[in-house]
């Protein structure tokens, strides 16, 4: 989601005139983009906005302001935090981040903006010409109330846009030469639950009830779009339609991310996450008996208050019985004005990276033995340039989010859909040769 707000606002800054720098150092301009989930991400965001904000000295006339979670969460006590910061813009105010550059041009000082300025109808909508992949909002802020969780504190109530600005939105990128569309939500699958997203009169071609669902069917629809895929999703999301629609729409990607957080249900409940493990299983099973190759990627918190060495041992279990693709895992942070900031945080830092080592080591065996099933197979990859470790190599992701990588050739390059053999794998990636 911050990608893709970076994304928007560098693009609204070009259609306000400005040009991107080569280099930080030649910036008159810069905003850092910032993210409240964990304790570290946002220590490391303050920490570089301090370095920037105390070098105006030798630059005085440089602009640097601060955008996003942080903003969002600290409003005025940002600017007792980092004293020469000239602007803060909050989650929801990036449409009137012009008239937040003209205060500061004309010289106005600590420029606050972190009302809810942003409508479903009105975010930013630009993307930058000639991506082959991009982001699109679809849903605005999350209604639930995990116990550990900051976000709906700072990116605030559910807002669903409504689907036909979306389609416009994915009809303008993919006559730009777009190939596949990642739709965004904290909560994906609350779409269009809260406020109406689709005319009364609107009838789904192949019969669908569900805003998401129809919404997925109506951009599979858009003619150049190749891929669609969306995140993050919940559980009780999971529906039939859901399963059906994604297995009948060839361009929606066989990959779902389904941050379960834990395996255990005492967990779970303290988590306040709405589901049982229990669950969680009929969610995949829904999900697999429509599309069996699906890939399960998830989010797991490791030493959550209470979480002891058997709730642990369960997750593991949990996550090796689900045999996840691929998972993200972290340790605990407590945030500011959670329910679960007034726990005790009981889990010692060794512990929980202990945990967290743990089951990063059964992922890489998970991924790995399902990587080598690959072996002498054929995949189709959807190349997304060079490869970042060998630049004389190309590299681009299967269907099921998984990262290939292989020699070029002739005529292939970002945006070719291929097939390649696999000959090789690693818990991370696939390598193998191009065989169209
Ligand atoms: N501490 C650690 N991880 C967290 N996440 C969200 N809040 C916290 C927190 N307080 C993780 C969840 C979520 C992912 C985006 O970040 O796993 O799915
Ligand atoms: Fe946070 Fe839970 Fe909303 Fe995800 S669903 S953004 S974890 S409150």
């Amino acid at each position: 989601m911050n990608v893709r707000d970076s994304e928007a606002v560098s693009v609204l800054l070009e259609q306000l005139g400005h040009t991107p720098a080569n280099k930080e150092a030649d910036a008159d301009l810069l905003i850092v983009n910032t993210c409240s989930v964990r304790k570290k991400a946002e220590s490391k965001a303050l920490g570089k906005l301090g370095l920037l904000a105390s070098a105006k000295k030798d630059n005085p006339s440089r602009i640097v302001g601060i955008m996003g979670c942080v903003a969002q969460r600290l409003k005025e006590d940002i600017f007792k935090k980092i004293p020469n910061l000239d602007f803060a813009m909050g989650t929801r105010s990036q449409s009137r981040l012009p008239e937040l550059l003209e205060l500061v041009l004309k010289g106005e000082k600590s420029v606050l903006c972190v009302g809810d300025n942003d409508k479903a109808e009105n975010i930013p909508q630009g993307h930058k010409p000639g991506e082959i992949s991009t982001f699109v909002n679809i849903l605005l802020g999350c209604n639930r109330s995990c116990t550990y969780c900051i976000v709906p504190k700072v990116r605030g109530k559910e807002k669903s846009r409504p689907a036909k600005d979306i389609v416009a939105e994915i009809k303008k990128f993919v006559d730009n030469g777009g190939k596949e569309v990642t739709l965004l939500g904290q909560s994906i699958m609350s779409y269009g639950r809260t406020n109406t997203v689709w005319p009364e009169e609107y009838t789904s071609p192949a019969g669908l009830k569900e805003p998401l669902p129809r919404l997925l069917e109506a951009v599979s629809h858009i003619k150049g779009l190749e891929r669609i895929r969306f995140t993050s999703s919940h559980p009780s999301g999971c529906t039939k339609e859901l399963a059906h629609a994604m297995s009948i729409l060839p361009e929606v990607c066989e990959h779902i991310h389904l941050p379960v957080q834990s395996g255990s249900d005492q967990i779970l409940s303290k988590m306040r996450r709405g589901y049982s493990s229990d669950d969680y299983r009929k969610a995949v099973e829904q999900l697999r008996s429509e599309i069996p190759d699906i890939s399960i990627t998830t989010d797991i918190i490791v030493g959550f208050p209470s979480e002891s060495v058997e709730d642990f041992e369960t997750t593991r279990e949990f996550m090796n019985e689900i045999d996840f693709d691929n998972s993200f895992i972290f340790k605990y942070s407590p945030r500011p004005d959670t329910p679960a900031a007034e726990w005790k945080d009981d889990v010692s830092d060794e512990e929980k990276i202990r945990r967290n080592k743990v089951l990063l080591e059964d992922q890489n065996k998970r991924a790995l033995t399902k990587n080598e099933k690959l072996i002498g197979k054929k995949v189709e990859v959807l190349v997304e340039g060079t490869s970042l470790r060998n630049q004389a190599r190309l590299s681009g992701r299967t269907k099921t989010n998984k990262i290939v990588v292989f020699d070029p050739k002739d005529d292939i390059g970002r945006g070719s859909i291929v097939k390649i053999e696999i000959s090789r794998v690693t818990p991370q990636s696939m390598f193998g040769v191009i065989t169209n």
